[in-house]
């Protein structure tokens, strides 16, 4: 029988970013989702400021997100650089993806920024193991739009949006 520590090993080392276009149409089963959401409530933060916030965008939701996402692009790229291809692409591999979170960094003020980001990065790789353990694609996307979607998401000030964590069935 393995030990607790070869597990662990196991799938720390065979956690990798899976990306939408190799996600199967299965939905990600509820209790699934709800352990690896869990997870991320198990990372460490300074002083306990628990900083991650997500929020889930599924079915209508998550194609109003890529459609938001597709015209940010558009909006915020000079229409040397725009390419139509990277435009549709945005809002196709987020309809791959049966899940997707949007990653968000709360500032309480009571530690460095930075703190705060690294604690949310922790609990992101958290969810990235439990994802691996339970055979569920996911990798996290930081595209630029990230620095313009903050009125979408409705961002309070002190919130920075670090990027999105897509998921699918692998
Ligand atoms: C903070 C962060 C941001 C990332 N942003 C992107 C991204 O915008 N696009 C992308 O293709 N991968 C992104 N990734 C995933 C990395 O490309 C991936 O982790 C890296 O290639 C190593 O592969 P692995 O996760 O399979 O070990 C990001 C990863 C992290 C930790």
């Amino acid at each position: 029988m393995k030990t607790n520590a070869e597990i662990l090993e196991e799938i720390i080392k065979s956690r990798k970013s899976i990306f939408p276009k190799d996600y199967t149409t299965e939905t990600i089963p509820q209790d699934v989702l709800d352990k690896i959401l869990e997870s991320a409530n198990y990372a460490p933060s300074h002083k306990k400021t628990n900083p991650w916030r997500f929020r889930i965008f599924q079915g209508v939701e998550k194609t109003e997100l890529g459609e938001t996402l597709a015209e940010l692009y558009k909006a915020t790229t000079s229409p040397e650089t725009f390419l139509e291809k990277k435009y549709l692409d945005i809002s196709d591999k987020v309809s791959k993806a049966n899940t997707v979170l949007s990653i968000v960094a709360d500032f309480s003020g009571k530690v460095p920024e930075w703190e705060e980001v690294a604690a949310t990065a922790m609990a992101v790789q958290n969810m990235y193991l439990m994802a691996t353990a339970n055979n569920v694609g996911c990798y996290w996307s930081s595209p630029g739009m990230i620095h313009h979607i903050g009125d979408y998401l409705q961002l309070k000030e002190n919130e920075k949006c670090l990027g999105f964590f897509y998921m699918g069935m692998k």
